[in-house]
Parts: C-alpha cells; sequence; structure tokens
C-alpha cells in the first residue's frame, strides 16, 4: 500500500537539487521573443494621448502593440468580460497594462516599456471601502443570508456587544511570479506553457484573442512555484498576451513579471472590513448575530463576487448561530482586482465571529475558549439537527473532540496559568494565548466545476503514465494521486510516471483550487485505474480459465490461481491479446446543491475540521512580537498521506499567521501601492516560524461522505488557523492595562499597530 504512507513529493530531489523545470526553465528557441507590459501610473482616467514611438526606436524592440492592434477579444476576465488586456481607452488602476512590447531580451522589453509618454486626463478614483459606499460603487446588489430573526433576538438578549474590524489583503508572495511562454504551431495552432491554476481557461482566453476553436489551443503545465489562488486567473493576462505576440510575429513569445511588477499588476486577497452586533446569554451562548461584509474587490470582477460568497458562507466558522443576517457588500474601487487567495475569502468570514468571541469574553471576563465552546456545533454523533446560516445541516461536526483534545495535548489550561502569572510578574514582556477553531466547507459554490477527470495509460512493459486535470503548485497533489493509482494495480510509486496536466489530454478541466484537487482528480484517476484493472481482470478470467476471486494483484505481482507473474507480463499478454490498456476516469462531486440568490442549499459536500492554540509574546515598548509557540490538531480523515498533509498544515498556518501579523499593503492616496517588494512588505520567514511547532492529525479521523479513501481536503483550511496568533495578540495586549478596554485590533496586527494598542490599554491614545 502506498496509500496512507508518509512518501516524499514526487518532485522533492529535483527541488533541493534545484533541477525541477519551471516555467522559465523550459529551454527556447533561440529565437525567443520577449515581452512587457507598459503600465498606467494613474488610478482612474483616460488616454487622452500615447506616444509609442520612443519604446518603438528602443534597442531591441520588434513591435508594440496597444488595444487597438489587437486580432481577437480583448479579454481576460474569468467571469464578467470586464477586464480587457490592453486598456481600450480607461484606466481603472495604477499598473494597469496599457500596451505591449515585444522585443528580443526580457531587459530590453522592459526597459522600453518605461519610454512611452502617455496623457492621461485624470478622475476622481474611489481607493477605500467608504469612498466605495459614498459613491454607491459596487458590482452587484449587497447579497444576503438569512436564518431566523437575529435582530430580535439581539434586542431581547441580556447581553450585547458591537463593533467593526479592518481585515487588510495579501499579496500572494509565490516563489516564481506569473510567467507564460507560447510556441506556434503548423496551421495556426497554439501550444502554451503557463504558471497557472486553470489550463482550460487559459486556453479559452487564448482562443478568444486569437480568434481560435479550443481544440487549436493546448496549454501544458508541469508545476507551479507556488500559486495560492494567485494562479487562478492572474495568469490569463500573460499567457493572452504572448500567444498574441507569437501570432503576430511567428516566433515563440515568452513573458515573466518581476517580482515588482507582479505585485502592482495582479490581484490580491480582499480587503474586508465587518461590522457585528451580537446579542448572547451568561454563558456567553450566541443568541443572535448580524455581521455585514465590505469587501474591496478592485476595479474588475474577476472573482470576487465567489470569494465574497464564501466569506458569507464561513461566518459561522465552527459555531451554532440561532438566529444570523450576514449582508455582503461587493465594492468596486480603483485598485488592483482582487482574487482568490487561498480559502477563498472564507478566512476573512471567520475572523469576523473569531473577533466577536473574543469580543464576548472580554465582556463577561471570561476565558476566550470558555466562549468558543459554549457556541460550537454539537458533535455528530449528538444528532442535534443544527443548520449555518445558508440552511445546511452540520452532520460531521468534530470541532467539539478536537478542541477538547487539543486542550490536554497542548497543556492549554496550565499555561494559561503560567501566563497570567509571567504577566502579573513583567511589565514590558507580556504573553498571550488563544485557541482558535477552522470548520471549513469543501466544495466549489458554483456546482458545476465539481467534476474531474483523468487519463491512465498502461504500456506493454508495465509501466503506468498518469495524467489528470489537476496542477501541481507545491501542495502535493501529484503525489497522492500517484500513491491512488499505486494502490490500485499494487504497484511501487516508482513505478507510475506523473505527467505536465495538459489540455490534450483531459478536457473541460476546472481550476485546481477550493482544495478540491485530491477530492476530485483522485476520484477520476481512481476511476479509471478501476476500469483498466477490471479489464485485466476480466482478460485473465478467460485466457486463464479462472474465477475473478482467484486473480489479486499484490507487490508488484499479479497473482492467477496462485501463480505469480509480473504486472509487466501481464501487460504484455494483455497488449498481445489485443485489450485496450487505456482509460479514462470521471468523477462529478454527487449530493451538492446551492441556490446563493436565496442563501439556502447544501453547497459543501463535507466540512474539514482543526485547531490550533498559539502563545505570543510582545514587547510593550516596541509593539515587536513573536509565536513562542503552536500546537494544531487537525482533522484530513483518513490520511493519503501524513506527511504532505502536516506540510500542508505548517505552511497554511504561518501564512494565515502572516496575513493577520506582518504582511501589510499600503496604498498611497493616488492609489499606488507602496509595498511592492520584500523590502517593504514582510511575510514570514524561516526564523518567524513558532519556535515549538507541534502539529497532528486527528487519529481518529474519517470522512463519513464516500471520498477517495475517505480522507479529507487539507489544501487551505489550515490557513484559518492562523487566526490564532491574532487572537493570542489581542489576548496579550489586554493584559496591559486593567482589562477594561476591548483591545479591537484590526488585521494585520502590525508591530506599529500592537504598540499603539498598548498605549491605548494604558490610556497613553486612541488606539489608532
Ligand atoms: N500549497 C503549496 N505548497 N502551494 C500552493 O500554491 N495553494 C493552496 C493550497 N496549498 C498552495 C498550497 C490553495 S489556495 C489551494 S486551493 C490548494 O492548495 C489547491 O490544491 P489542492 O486542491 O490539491 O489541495
Ligand atoms: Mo485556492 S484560493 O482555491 O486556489
Amino acid at each position: 500500500m502506498s496509500v496512507t504512507k508518509s512518501l516524499p513529493h514526487d518532485a522533492a530531489p529535483l527541488h533541493v537539487a534545484g533541477s525541477a523545470r519551471y516555467v522559465d526553465d523550459i529551454p527556447t528557441p533561440a529565437e525567443t521573443l520577449h515581452l512587457a507590459f507598459g503600465l498606467s501610473d494613474i488610478a482612474f482616467g483616460e488616454i487622452e494621448a500615447m506616444d509609442l514611438d520612443p519604446v518603438r526606436n528602443a534597442p531591441g524592440v520588434i513591435a508594440v502593440m496597444t488595444a487597438l492592434d489587437l486580432p481577437g477579444d480583448n479579454d481576460v476576465s474569468p467571469s464578467a468580460h470586464d477586464e480587457p488586456l490592453l486598456s481600450d481607452g480607461t484606466v481603472h488602476y495604477v499598473g494597469q497594462p496599457i500596451f505591449m512590447v515585444i522585443a528580443d531580451s526580457h531587459l530590453a522589453a522592459r526597459k522600453a516599456a518605461r519610454l512611452a509618454n502617455v496623457d492621461f486626463t485624470t478622475r476622481p478614483a474611489i481607493l477605500s471601502i467608504d469612498q466605495a459606499l459614498a459613491a454607491n460603487s459596487c458590482f452587484e446588489e449587497p447579497l444576503e443570508f438569512l436564518k431566523g430573526e437575529p435582530e430580535k433576538a439581539i434586542k431581547a438578549a441580556p447581553h450585547r456587544v458591537k463593533g467593526q474590524i479592518e481585515i487588510g489583503g495579501q499579496e500572494h508572495f509565490y516563489l516564481e511570479g506569473q510567467v507564460a511562454l507560447a510556441l506556434p504551431q503548423e496551421g495556426g495552432d497554439m501550444l502554451v506553457h503557463s504558471s497557472t491554476q486553470h489550463p482550460s481557461e487559459i486556453q479559452h482566453k487564448v482562443a478568444g484573442a486569437l480568434g481560435l476553436s479550443f481544440n487549436a489551443v493546448r496549454v501544458e503545465i508541469r508545476r507551479m512555484g507556488g500559486g495560492f489562488g494567485g494562479k487562478e486567473s492572474q495568469g490569463n493576462a500573460l499567457a493572452v498576451a504572448c500567444a498574441i505576440a507569437a501570432q503576430k510575429t511567428g516566433f515563440p513569445c515568452k513573458m515573466r513579471y518581476d517580482r515588482d511588477d507582479d505585485m502592482i499588476i495582479t490581484g490580491k486577497r480582499h480587503e474586508f472590513r465587518i461590522e457585528y452586533q451580537a446579542g448572547f446569554d451568561a454563558e456567553g451562548r450566541i443568541l443572535g448575530v448580524t455581521f455585514t461584509h465590505y469587501a474591496r474587490c478592485g476595479w474588475a470582477q474577476d472573482l470576487s463576487l465567489p470569494v465574497a460568497d464564501r466569506a458569507m458562507l464561513h461566518a459561522d466558522n465552527a459555531y451554532n448561530l440561532p438566529a444570523a443576517r450576514i449582508v455582503s457588500h461587493r465594492l468596486k474601487t480603483n485598485t488592483v482586482s482582487n482574487t482568490a487567495y487561498r480559502g477563498f475569502g472564507g478566512p476573512q468570514g471567520a475572523v469576523g465571529i473569531e473577533r466577536v468571541l473574543d469580543h464576548i469574553a472580554h465582556e463577561l471576563m471570561a476565558d476566550p475558549l470558555e466562549i468558543r465552546m459554549a457556541n460550537y456545533y454539537q458533535s455528530f454523533r449528538a444528532k442535534a439537527g443544527e443548520t449555518t446560516p445558508y440552511h445546511q445541516e452540520i452532520q460531521d461536526s468534530v470541532i467539539r473532540e478536537i478542541s477538547t483534545e487539543l486542550v490536554k495535548s497542548s497543556d492549554y489550561q496550565a499555561r494559561r496559568s503560567a501566563i497570567a502569572e509571567w504577566n502579573a510578574k513583567n511589565p514590558i514582556l507580556k504573553k498571550g494565548i488563544a485557541l482558535t477553531p477552522v470548520k471549513f466547507g469543501i466544495s466549489f459554490t458554483l456546482t458545476f466545476l465539481n467534476q474531474a477527470g483523468a487519463l491512465v495509460h498502461i504500456y506493454s512493459d508495465g509501466s503506468v503514465h498518469l495524467n489528470h486535470g489537476g496542477t501541481e503548485m507545491g501542495q502535493g497533489l501529484f503525489t497522492k494521486v500517484a500513491q491512488v493509482a499505486a494502490d490500485a494495480f499494487a504497484l511501487p510509486i516508482e513505478a507510475i510516471k506523473i505527467t505536465a496536466t495538459d489540455t490534450g489530454k483531459v478536457p473541460n478541466t476546472s481550476a485546481t483550487a477550493a482544495s478540491s484537487g485530491t477530492d476530485l482528480n483522485g476520484m477520476a484517476v481512481k476511476a479509471a485505474c478501476d476500469q483498466l484493472r477490471n479489464r485485466l481482470i476480466l482478460f485473465l478470467k478467460t485466457t486463464h480459465n479462472v474465477k475473478a476471486s482467484d486473480i489479486s494483484f499484490e507487490d508488484g505481482q499479479v497473482i492467477v490461481a496462485g501463480k505469480a507473474f509480473t504486472f509487466a507480463e501481464i501487460a504484455g499478454e494483455a497488449y498481445r491479446n489485443r485489450i485496450s490498456l487505456s482509460a479514462n476516469g470521471f468523477y462529478a462531486t454527487p449530493d451538492i446543491e446551492w441556490d446563493r440568490l436565496k442563501g439556502r442549499g447544501r453547497p459543501f459536500y463535507y466540512f474539514s475540521y482543526g485547531a490550533a492554540v498559539t502563545e505570543v509574546v510582545i514587547d510593550t515598548l516596541t509593539g515587536e512580537n513573536r509565536i513562542l509557540r503552536t500546537d494544531i490538531l487537525h482533522d484530513v480523515g483518513r490520511s493519503l498521506n501524513p506527511a504532505l498533509d502536516i506540510g500542508q498544515i505548517e505552511g497554511g498556518y504561518v501564512q494565515g499567521a502572516g496575513w493577520l501579523t506582518t504582511e501589510e499593503l499600503v496604498w498611497d492616496d493616488k492609489g499606488r501601492l507602496t509595498t511592492h517588494a520584500p523590502s517593504t512588505y514582510k511575510i514570514p520567514a524561516c526564523s518567524d516560524r513558532p519556535e515549538t511547532f507541534n502539529v497532528s492529525l486527528w487519529k481518529r479521523g474519517l470522512n463519513k461522505e464516500k471520498t477517495v479513501y475517505r480522507s479529507k481536503a487539507v489544501g487551505e483550511p489550515p490557513f484559518v488557523l492562523g487566526v490564532s496568533a491574532f487572537m493570542a495578540l489581542s489576548d496579550a495586549v489586554r493584559a496591559c492595562g486593567d482589562g477594561t478596554i476591548y483591545p479591537a485590533l484590526n488585521g494585520p496586527a502590525t508591530a506599529e499597530a500592537v504598540l499603539f494598542a498598548v498605549q491605548a490599554q494604558r490610556g497613553e491614545n486612541d488606539g489608532v
């Protein structure tokens, strides 16, 4: 068996040796041309005149193209056709591509792109949530989910809290930036290598731009150096630009953003403001709650509607809300078009309710853990019939079990007392601790996307060639799926050749997203392998005149009525008897349906659960802080690969903690991103990981639904556990005063923000 084993990532040796091939490493023909975009330097206005002669005359420049020169659709939007590749005359944000340069080298293209003289008439830009609200600038009417009569419940409740939290965005900071390479083929066809989570969409966008049908465009991606949602749609522009330039010139064309351009041009996690009101009883149990979400979507729609939906769908996180109203505003602003980012809005929604519980604990002067426990969904064993604010019944909650175990294994109670003692004695350094949970819904909320295909060949030497619609971005999808294939034939994992994702092999795929890569593609691969296996069994039954029960696959061998053959022997024999050794697999998630406008249905096939305890220390003189220790217990069902799952949990947590602590995006009043490089934008480094980091998979985990080997998705859910670092900071700040002022931190709680909050506790400022 290789499923359930901690096999290393299939490309680990290549990663560490530096020989894993990314798009930029693909050897290119000598005549390859290079592209760069010329960017808008204003946030909103019209292009009055563009003098591109200095660009055209710059060394190495072959051609310059504007919107007027495009042969087909000027559209790279994944949704609403509102995102031109090159400005159509109006510019909507600082960094919007307005023309493209084709040159004989990467550097020549980049240098030339800066030489344009562009005259704009500027219009007043809408940059902030407040400005968007004042101008009623939004993509659709506010969406609302309603359960019960929350306002009535709040009014009747013995206690109430009310407040708001600002939550910043986040740069993806994938190590490999956006990149594409287009190679013209005979007869006008196009081959595109793109660092993308969504090869089929690249295929569709390129076809639209070139005026080709889908079958004339093939897109290939072996691996990304990270995507994190930032390569669901943000690669479209580069791939389309390269394909257009390749069609125009007849030469291969390549484009790669440098880091600053990548940060300025591409969308990020959505900033949110969340207003809340809650009514609760003396034990802190929520009786009614209302949330109003304001999502800063940026200038184009991109994936903002489903992102804002998923924030609403996670407004309950792991808590039973007897009455709730969730209203969501999708605001259009003259900033980058925000996009998917690990959790897809879910983390923002969860922060809202975690803030409410932290606030309630403050009001009742209770340990926030008790308040959380009091509000958790009941265990699935209790058969409580509780529903989410969107009326899906919760049938699989294990959050109480997980939290109870984690409280014990992390020694929470003793450490909380020790921290109180420490804080009483130490005036300068203050510590804080918090446990926060996650319940994350698994499935695309656009229900039809929950499908996948696979293509598996057995060659006549017994080696297996594996392909499916998912993409590899470091998460280990290819390894997990290969484990599934290996087990179908009882072969060692080395016998399975993992191959690049290719729209020519498996068509009509969904993005590798929503954490469902393994659930969907693992099942599709299993379906293909099962067909092949059944074909071999049928063949052996007749040729060897035995019963199916006399045939078994064991340790790389096929046992037929007690006689052992190598898998290669059987494959060769089947081939010579003209048995097809190639199969397509297909899978579609059952039992889900969702009406987003009504806010009702079963959008999620199941939920993934986990909890984290984080301990922090803050320096009250500077606001600087560190995570001292983190303990995580997470449910991945029956793990396909514990090592990879733990890696996802560690990485997700650290990325989530970075979002809410050090990663701060700053735009100036002209709409320019001032934090567009690692010098000014601080992602967690190795040295920022918790000094003690205990991550465990929940041993009793088993998916109640019939997923692949009863595993659960793991890619995004642990990101939400980073919230525990934020809440631990809140706890530490609270310890700085007499306990009467609620810290009400905004995200990210940077050192600066923590310092202000500490001063506010001590009455030295008003906290802003
Ligand atoms: N892990 C690594 N190493 N790199 C990534 O880019 N992306 C995350 C998560 N884990 C990512 C990652 C996101 S946003 C998603 S949706 C899932 O992986 C996608 O892969 P999966 O569906 O196979 O889990
Ligand atoms: Mo992940 S944000 O669904 O790519």
